[in-house]
């Protein structure tokens, strides 16, 4: 029977979900990091993060409390609870690459004993859960929903949000019976404020697929609007700072070069590839969403590429600064950043590039490393030409602007409306 008071709990995965896990759980509980990356596993051990929200002093503390990381399944042999959080990257088939799911649910039936509870909160299609990982699980012998307890628990964490941890998020939990929910419910309230029991696996899945592919589509309107905005002469940042002044029945999204991270651009597609597999028809709208969302940095090029053509002057051989490369303000995470393809795209065109991040030490784009600048405030004037991609909050929009030759605003941040995308 599963104890939420001190329990060993083995977390699969010591990235940006199972690190933050991890801390906040060896508050209350022994935790175990697994992680078969065993460069990370000695520096996680030796006190250094790689996450940006997790400091090395808070690393340390967890260690104090008892966290060690592992590479050896043998470690995990004491643990009662096993949360999975490994990646769960797009297949070449569209759907989700369940691989690293798979092998953690390998290496769990070959450790658990009778009464552990096991959870996933890697983000995948419905059905999952009670299919793939039951099936690894179930064939250590041991029977979901009797011998041991199975539950999903998407992962909702925002890195770089300074207001909204994991601790003071709600926590959906969908167990494979209603004890399952019960179980993953109280291990999680021993150190999340709020728990959300769903009715079972599936809808747990799909609540996680629902909040990322709402926020695909919405982006995705502000997106398409903005291309007929700009033809109409119509500031779309206005009209949506209009209509945010309305209390009830609007939440505000905006445009922008594309969207990036390991969430927006991939999670629809896993819900795409599913009602595709599951029914045969399209889940029409975020297709749609996905073709828009796509086509912004050849949208972004092709203003730059305007504001050259009014001055007379060739976009091929003008060097470009691109400023804030990370997918989301204030942290260094460039996965699926749209920076990629828009610094694809000035270079096809004959473009000079480099880039200013204060978070990113390292931009490769297809193998070519572009050249890093490091003081913003002397380089920036030197440019032909400056692209905000992200508003890290070390910038300051309207000071930039003011000293670039060219500036694009991607993110409507600076007040003269004649600098955005
Ligand atoms: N990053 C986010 O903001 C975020 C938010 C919500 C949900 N998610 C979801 O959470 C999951 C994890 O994402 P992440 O961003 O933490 O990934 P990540 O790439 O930061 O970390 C994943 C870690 O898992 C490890 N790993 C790979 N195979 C493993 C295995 N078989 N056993 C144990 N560890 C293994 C990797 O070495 C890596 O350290 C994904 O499904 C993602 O979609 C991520």
């Amino acid at each position: 029977m599963v104890d939420s008071k001190r329990t060993t709990v083995a977390i699969f995965g010591l990235g940006y979900v199972g690190l933050p896990l991890a801390r906040s759980a060896s508050n209350h509980h022994v935790v175990i990091g697994f992680d078969p990356n065993e460069t990370l596993v000695d520096s996680l051990n030796h006190g250094t993060s790689h996450i940006d929200d997790i400091s090395d002093d808070e690393l340390k503390e967890m260690k104090i409390q008892g966290f060690w990381a592992t590479a050896d399944p043998n470690e995990l042999r004491h643990a009662s609870i096993f949360v999975i959080c490994v990646p769960t990257p797009l297949s070449s088939g569209g759907g989700p690459d369940l691989s690293a799911v798979e092998s953690a649910g390998r290496v769990i039936s070959s450790v658990m004993q009778p009464g552990a509870l096991v959870i996933l909160e890697s983000t995948t299609y419905p059905g999952t859960t009670d299919t793939v990982l039951r099936q690894i699980l179930e064939s250590s012998g041991l029977q979901a929903g009797t011998d041991f307890h199975l539950a999903f628990s998407p992962e909702r964490i925002d890195p770089g949000n300074p207001r909204f941890s994991l601790t003071n998020t709600a926590k959906v939990v969908g167990g494979f019976t209603a004890v399952c929910t019960e179980l993953a419910g109280h291990f999680y309230s021993s150190f999340v404020s709020e728990v959300v029991p769903a009715s079972g696996l599936r809808e747990a899945e799909m609540s996680k697929l629902l909040e990322n592919t709402y926020r695909h589509v919405n982006i995705a309107l502000m997106n398409e609007m903005l291309r007929f905005s700009n033809d109409l002469e119509i500031n779309l940042w206005d009209v949506i700072n209009a209509a945010s002044s309305k209390p009830f029945g609007f939440q505000a999204f905006y445009p922008g070069p594309g969207v990036g991270g390991h969430c927006i651009p991939i999670d629809p597609n896993y819900l795409s590839h599913f009602v595709r597999a599951q029914t045969g028809y399209a889940f029409r709208l975020v297709e749609l969403a996905q073709e828009i969302n796509a086509q912004m940095p050849a949208y972004v090029v092709s203003r730059v590429q305007d504001m050259f053509n009014a001055d007379g002057i060739s976009l091929s051989g003008a060097s470009v600064l691109l400023l804030g490369v990370s997918y989301k303000a204030d942290i260094a995470d460039t996965r699926e950043s749209p920076a990629y393809a828009v610094a694809r795209s000035l270079a096809a065109k004959g473009a000079i590039l480099a880039y200013h991040d204060p978070f990113v030490d390292r931009f490769v784009v297809d193998g070519s490393p572009v050249e890093r600048i490091e003081d913003l405030e002397v380089a920036i004037g030197e440019f032909d030409c400056v692209v905000l991609l992200q508003v890290h909050s070390a910038f300051d929009p309207d000071l930039l602007a003011g000293k670039a030759n060219r500036f694009l605003d991607t993110r409507g941040n600076v007040s003269d409306h004649r600098y955005h995308l």
